[in-house]
């Protein structure tokens, strides 16, 4: 797709972003902010999240749920706008590229949800995230679309020295009941069996810790 096709696909979409976007918005979200917050290193109240190609910022609203404290950054004005509104008050929101934004100063934690295929090197990007990046980087990614073990090398080598691993079974296209969620959640973490999904559905949360 090109970057203006991307630019009015996004735009277009914008508001309601999160709504559209996930069946159960609610469930989705908010079990992505709870690995966020626990995953490789846990995180505590009051500690920032940079959240990177934030969309409208559905996550932000379950990370400040959790006491912490959120900026979000998306290259597109109407995604930068649905999040200033969704958060009024609450939370900064900036026009930035993932490729070139820095923060003022450094965060505790950031994150990159359904953008990593949106770095233009994304090597590069590990070794400048780890510049303004205090204790974890977060992000989702395709075992299907990606080799595992070059990733690892690469966020090894900028600076991130232990990641963890942990599938994400919640769907997002489809409302499950409570029960198959609970199921779901339990099967993340059942190792051998976990891992057949992902050759076939579903993504890993990536938590790389600093040092
Ligand atoms: C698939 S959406 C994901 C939004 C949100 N992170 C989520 O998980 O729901 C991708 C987002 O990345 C943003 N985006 C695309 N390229 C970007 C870039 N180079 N820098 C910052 N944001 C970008 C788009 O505007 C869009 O909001």
């Amino acid at each position: 797709m090109s970057d203006d096709a991307k630019t009015d696909q996004y735009a277009r979409q914008a508001a309601g972003w999160s709504d559209a976007a996930y069946a159960d918005g609610d469930a989705y979200l908010a079990h992505r902010a709870a690995l966020v917050a626990s995953l490789g290193v846990g995180l505590a109240r009051g500690d920032e999240v940079l959240d990177l190609a934030c969309g409208d910022g559905g996550l932000g609203e379950h990370l400040l749920a959790r006491g912490l404290r959120y900026t979000g950054v998306d290259s597109e004005r109407a995604m930068v706008a649905a999040a200033r509104e969704r958060l009024a008050g609450r939370a900064r929101v900036e026009l930035g590229d993932l490729n070139t934004f820095e923060p003022d100063r450094p965060v505790a934690a950031t994150t990159v949800f359904r953008a990593i295929y949106y770095t233009d090197d994304r090597a590069a990007f590990f070794r400048r995230a780890a510049t303004f990046t205090e204790r974890k980087l977060v992000f989702d990614l395709n075992p299907r679309q990606y080799r595992v073990d070059d990733v690892l090398d690469e966020l090894t080598t900028a600076g991130f020295g232990r990641v963890e691993l942990r599938p994400f079974f919640v769907p997002q296209t489809k409302r499950l009941p409570l029960t198959a969620i609970g199921v779901l959640q339990a099967l993340e973490r059942s190792g051998p069996l976990a891992r057949i999904a992902l050759r076939m559905r579903f993504t890993y949360l990536v938590g790389a810790v600093r040092g």
